[in-house]
């Protein structure tokens, strides 16, 4: 197993692309530190699914748009297996509102809970891996749409794009201290993000027909990127993103 003795924190790690991610890591061996805001029986689910399987877990109630909640996911880490090596920041929400219908709420709680907290969480997981030495690895799970406009939702594009330009030079940033900076761009998985599209039919065909490899993806195969990039294998990237879509961003409807 490639990340025995690793310590990993993934942020929205009880649904989603974050639930995936928790499991492919733990599979690999690491311990992880499952942060989620909302649900905590489906926390307390994964928990037991993970230890059943032999391997380590442990859920924490934090809020991401706070600085101070992440430090609570960052000693956790360090309190519970004793350092922490692979900071997975995947929380995200979007509001599937455009440039001229967003409200200043929905900005600001997009912003904070797709930036603020991948901003602040890069900047405590690289602290803590610096203080302890040896370098760490930093995930960012961006989106297509860190780079590809997706009209009629825009502050989440906003926050993306950000995302990417925080991936880019914190990775230059850090690279000195051996901590890697990697972003993971997704294309349209099957989680609760997407639950309006897969509820459509007529719009789930459209996607669908979108992507070159004819369907979307489900959250293991984002997950298996994120345990590739947390291991071994991957010790020559940074200040980059590894896109995971299907080839939806090349793909042309050839008119
Ligand atoms: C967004 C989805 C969108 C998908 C593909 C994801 O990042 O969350 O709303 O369907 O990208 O465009």
């Amino acid at each position: 197993m490639s990340l025995e003795n690793k310590v990993a924190i993934v942020t929205g790690g009880n649904s989603g692309i974050g639930k995936a991610i928790v499991c492919a890591l733990a599979r690999q061996g690491a311990s992880v530190v499952i942060d989620y805001v909302v649900h905590p029986e489906a926390t307390e689910a994964l928990e037991q699914e993970i230890l059943q399987h032999g391997e380590k877990a442990t859920g924490v109630e934090a809020d991401v748009s706070k600085v101070a909640d992440l430090q609570k996911l960052v000693d956790t880490a360090v309190e519970k297996y004793g350092r922490l090596d692979i900071m997975v920041n995947n929380a995200g929400v979007e509001t599937r509102t455009s440039i001229l219908d967003t409200t200043e709420d929905q900005y600001e709680k997009v912003m904070e809970i797709d930036m603020k907290s991948a901003f602040f969480g890069t900047q405590l997981a690289a602290k803590q891996m610096i203080k302890q030495g040896g370098g760490g690895r930093v995930i960012n799970i961006t989106s297509v749409h860190e780079d590809w406009p997706m009209p009629g939702n825009t502050p989440y594009c906003v926050a993306k794009g950000g995302m990417r330009m925080l991936t880019r030079t914190a990775g230059v940033e850090l690279g000195p201290h051996g901590v890697q900076v990697v972003g993971v761009g997704p294309g349209a998985v099957e989680t609760p993000i997407n639950t309006s599209t897969m509820d459509d039919p007529a719009l789930l065909k459209k996607l669908d027909d979108a992507i070159p490899l004819g369907r979307m993806a489900k959250p293991e195969e984002i997950a298996n990127v994120v345990a590739f990039l947390a291991g071994d294998g991957a010790t020559y990237l940074t200040a980059t993103t590894i896109f995971a879509d299907g080839g939806i961003m090349q793909s042309s409807v050839g008119l």
